[in-house]
């Protein structure tokens, strides 16, 4: 071989010998094929970077049975994986029901992206009953979706009630499960068809890199949610799911300090004078507490509080105190986060009745006196403004 060969030939991965404890990243575009045989193989196998490597798969495994699914499919955020299902199951002509707690920009996709391609939505209170669902099932009705708990406004969502009137009309239900993180609460065992995660979150757990999990219900149901992810061209880094295979075992151990955290955080702030009421599903007040009871086996560290009426200026004075819990987007990392949220801006099925400023805060792994104190000094703030 001259040297421009060998620099191509040379240096190919070594048949496995003892292997390592994590699945290492497997970058590929190009998969090579032993045999003809193995290249005409299934859909299931590794043939093309674009659609995974071992890396990935073996991601997909884990999500699959912690979500108690058929299958799991990755996509490149928490919200290519929401629009990726949708459209699995969309055409023109047909009609989704969306939560009107969704997360935003998932909401947004409905409204601006599937109007153009003739899907229309309607955005539903998200403590519908089974029947107040029922009479909003049109027979376009393809898909129905729920986000339970709403991830900025907390309502606990009757997943069983929603399949069954789903299935009875001829939609999927497709459930965004990212705030129970697959661990706390199992939509598919529920009823739904599809469950989503944005990886992102309490998968990934360290607020550095962006996927989304989709886990099908059945043969069917994934065959669709392929289909879809590949007829877009969806792709996920091998590093990135690499990072997210890595978070993953040790969600649980995080997750029950997330829990503490909030829980001690929520409940600490319902004495402060400052706070009209705290949302979160596990205390009870919030919309939904008895199906949490019923359905869930865990709170996770994402809650709000409602603020007494104040001016921006003090609001301000607030956020700009806060030295431990910064201020941003995203959630589900090791650290603690406080964003202010306007639900009166864009409810449309449900009117949001509260004056005060809505704070959601994402309780980390922080000692909780240190998080209390940080808070403290934002109140502080406000009083002196
Ligand atoms: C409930 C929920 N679903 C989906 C997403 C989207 O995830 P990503 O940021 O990975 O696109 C988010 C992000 O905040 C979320 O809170």
């Amino acid at each position: 071989m001259k040297d421009n060969t060998k620099l191509i030939a040379a240096g190919r991965p070594h048949a496995r010998y003892a292997h390592p404890v994590n699945p290492p990243v497997e970058r590929a575009s190009t998969i090579l094929f032993p045999t003809y045989d193995d290249f005409l193989e299934g859909s299931r196998t590794i043939n093309y970077g674009r659609l995974g490597t071992s890396t990935h798969r073996a991601l997909e495994d884990v999500v699959t049975v912690l979500e108690g699914g058929f299958e799991t499919r990755l996509a490149p955020s928490g919200l290519a994986a929401c629009n990726a299902s949708i459209l699995a199951f969309v055409g023109a002509g047909d009609h989704v029901l969306m939560t009107d707690a969704a997360y935003d920009p998932t909401r947004k996709f409905c409204e601006k992206f599937l109007k153009r391609f003739g899907v229309e939505t309607t955005f539903y209170d998200p403590m519908i009953d089974r029947d107040g669902l029922a009479t909003l099932m049109r027979p376009e009705t393809k898909v129905v979706f729920a986000e339970s708990p709403g991830s900025l406004t907390f309502e606990v969502q009757d997943i069983p009630a929603m399949a069954d009137t789903a299935h009875a009309g001829g939609a999927v239900l497709i459930a965004d499960n990212t705030w129970a993180a697959g661990y706390f609460a199992k939509p598919i065992a529920l009823g739904a068809d599809v469950s989503i995660q944005a990886a992102t979150k309490y998968l990934g757990g360290h607020a550095d890199c962006l996927v989304g999990t989709i886990t099908s219900a059945d043969e069917a149901t994934a065959k669709k949610i392929y289909m879809a992810l590949l007829q877009l061209g969806s792709n996920v880094s091998a590093d990135d799911a690499y990072l997210i295979l890595r978070g993953a075992r040790t969600l649980s151990t995080r997750l029950e300090r997330h829990q503490e955290n909030a829980l001690a955080l929520a409940k600490w702030l319902s004495k402060r004078s400052e706070v009209e009421r705290v949302i979160h599903p596990a205390i009870k007040g919030c919309p939904g507490y008895a199906i949490w009871k019923r359905d869930f086996t865990g709170a996770s560290g994402l809650f709000s509080a409602v603020l007494k009426p104040v001016p921006l200026p003090t609001l301000k004075a607030f956020f700009n105190a806060l030295k431990l819990v910064g201020i941003g987007f995203s959630w589900g990392g090791y650290e603690s986060l406080a964003v202010h949220v306007r639900p009166e801006r864009y409810r449309t099925a449900s009117a949001w009745a509260d004056e005060g400023p809505v704070i959601r805060f994402h309780a980390g792994l922080e000692d909780i006196d240190d998080i209390k104190a940080d808070i403290d000094n934002g109140f502080a703030a406000m009083a002196q403004t």
